[in-house]
């Protein structure tokens, strides 16, 4: 299992939402780290519920950016969201009934991750330069 590790071309060119999937790469991180390691069901079950409650906090700051730029892309993002959410609930449902998760619930979550930011994000990363270039470059009324 290959932890992710950060690097400007994951970059959405956007510094809040940046940040918060550095985060989020983080607690996944930790998150396989322990599932290798054989950590505990508590450990595990604790990391797995910060990863869900960051990530929801983070689609949810997404989301208002989205529509505080009237991004047109928004409802369609959102629904990729909560997909997302839908499976993490679930992984941590089945957690939370006794069963054990697995490296692959992690890679799951990693290769979701991944690809959501290199598409979608940097789509929308795009869209948000292009709207503060456009601001910067009015020079007054027309
Ligand atoms: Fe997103
Ligand atoms: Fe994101």
């Amino acid at each position: 299992m290959t932890q992710v590790q950060w690097s400007p071309n994951l970059s959405v060119g956007n510094d809040e939402i940046d940040a918060d999937h550095e985060k989020l790469i983080g607690l996944l991180n930790g998150l396989m780290a322990d599932i290798e390691k054989g950590s505990g069901h508590e450990v595990i079950r604790t990391g797995l519920e910060q990863l869900m409650t960051e990530t929801q906090n983070h689609f949810r700051h997404e989301e208002r950016i989205m529509l505080q730029a009237s991004y047109p892309e928004l409802a369609y993002h959102q629904r990729l969201h909560e997909s997302l959410m839908e499976e993490i609930r679930e992984f941590y449902s089945s957690l939370e009934s006794g069963s054990e998760i697995g490296p692959e619930v992690t890679e799951f979550i990693k290769n979701w991750l991944i690809s959501h930011i290199m598409e979608s994000d940097k789509q929308l990363g795009g869209y948000l330069q292009g709207l503060a270039a456009g601001q910067a470059g009015q020079t007054g009324p027309e």
